[in-house]
């Protein structure tokens, strides 16, 4: 590999920049995931979504449901809205309590 190709891989990792706006996803997962779940996401229309309610969940099977939501029930897949970045960091987020 010669000079220039190291710098291409290097310039091809993810930039500061490209990185899930933590408060911005704290925002929509209380106002809009709370809009179903409950402000404080412990149920309402939807279930419990607090970490003890989602401990059988991995992270990627929990930024699945985020991304394609539930068919056939009220709950809405959120792709169009989140990438796949943001949908693991809410995920993380609801399995830990924290902003990861
Ligand atoms: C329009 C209402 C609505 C909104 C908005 C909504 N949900 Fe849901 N959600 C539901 C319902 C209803 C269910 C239960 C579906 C079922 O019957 O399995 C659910 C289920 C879930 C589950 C599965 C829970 C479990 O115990 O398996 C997760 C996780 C979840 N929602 C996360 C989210 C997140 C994160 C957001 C915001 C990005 C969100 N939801 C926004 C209605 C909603």
């Amino acid at each position: 590999m010669n000079r220039v190709t190291l710098i291409l891989a290097f310039t091809a990792l993810p930039a500061v920049a490209g990185e899930p706006d933590a408060l911005a996803l704290e925002r929509l997962v209380r106002q809009d995931c709370g809009s179903c779940h409950g402000l404080t996401l412990k149920g309402g229309l939807g279930p419990d979504i607090r970490p003890a309610a989602l401990s059988h969940y991995k992270t990627d099977t929990l930024k699945a449901v985020i991304l394609d939501g539930i068919p056939g029930t009220p709950m809405p897949p959120w792709r169009p809205l989140l990438s796949d970045s943001e949908a693991g960091w809410i995920a993380e987020y609801l399995l830990t309590g924290e902003s990861p």
